[in-house]
């Protein structure tokens, strides 16, 4: 069972500048909560409360002010600073440590997934403890993303990072779940010719070896990679909309910790009438403990 999650919230943010010259990305908002709300939730939601977090040397005690050590979501928290970037897979190799040996997801803390019944696919790659698990999403813009591609049967066949002529529409999207051999795996790459490390490589070791599981997203999910000003504005925007559209908020961590148990309604009502009594996400969470009471 696979119980750790690494949140790789790194990176230079250069695609973003002039917005992330003085604050990393995934500080920054998406509609009314910071983008890494977005994947700390869904690690959550897949039942994994032992997380270890990759920031900037510039950033990292302002991630530690937000999320703290968990305890206050009934989850632990870890952080690591990585110096510069050389790759997602670098992340395997910082939580070597913290992953003892052991399997783990990953997700980049720009991607931003939301949908009906999310939690299931989440909690059956938890379950998988050999190979790895990956998830798809059909999009419009391969040529963005690490892609997949199907032989005539429909199996995976072969993975290309960032084609510039896309045989499939299949982005895999940043959330990972590895065996305990990423570390080793991350540690033996070549950087590609953009000089950093590529996940796709690290993907491709698990589908060579025929241990790779791929779980494509569909209709009725939502996946976004947050990493461009206009997916930026997209995610708010579509944040903003089922919000105000739907009772439910998408990402509120405080709310998936209480509905799984490891905060009491005294410890979320504490939360929704201390600092954030004043803006309607405090108003949201104490409405959660009202609706409970009938
Ligand atoms: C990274 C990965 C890519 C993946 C994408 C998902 O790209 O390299 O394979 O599809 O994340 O968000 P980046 O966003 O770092 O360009």
């Amino acid at each position: 069972m696979i119980t750790k999650g690494i949140i790789l919230a790194g990176g230079t943010g250069t695609r973003l500048y002039p917005m992330t010259m003085a604050v990393s990305k995934q500080l920054l908002p998406v509609y009314d909560k910071p983008m890494i709300y977005y994947p700390l939730s869904i690690m959550m939601l897949a039942g994994i409360k032992d997380i270890f977090i990759i920031t900037t040397p510039e950033d990292h005690m302002h991630f530690r002010n937000l999320l703290k050590d968990g305890s206050q979501w009934g989850i632990s928290i870890n952080y690591a600073i990585q110096d510069k970037p050389t790759g997602i897979p670098a992340a395997y190799t910082i939580a070597e440590g913290f992953l003892a040996g052991e399997g783990s997801a990953m997700m980049l803390g720009d991607n931003i997934l939301y949908g009906a019944n999310i939690a299931e696919p989440l909690i059956k790659a938890c379950h998988n403890e050999k190979g790895a698990t990956i998830f798809t999403y059909q999009t419009n813009e391969p040529e963005r993303f690490g892609v997949i591609n199907f032989d005539k049967d429909n199996k995976p066949s072969s993975i290309e990072e960032k084609p510039k002529n896309p045989k499939s529409n299949h982005a895999i999207t940043g959330l990972y779940f590895f065996d305990e051999r990423a570390s080793k795996i991350a540690r033996d790459l070549k950087p590609s010719a953009r000089g950093e490390t590529e996940i796709t490589d690290m993907i491709k070791f698990y589908l060579e070896e025929g241990t790779m599981q791929h779980s494509p997203l569909g209709r009725g999910h939502f996946w976004l990679d947050a990493g461009t000003h206009a997916s930026m504005l997209e995610a708010s925007q579509f944040i903003a909309m089922i919000e105000r559209h739907q009772r439910y908020k998408v990402g509120c961590i405080e709310e998936v910790a209480w509905r799984k148990g490891w905060i009491s309604d005294q410890e979320l009502h504490d939360m929704a009438t201390g600092p954030l009594a004043k803006s309607g996400y405090g108003q949201y969470l104490e409405s959660l403990i009202t609706e409970k009471a009938g």
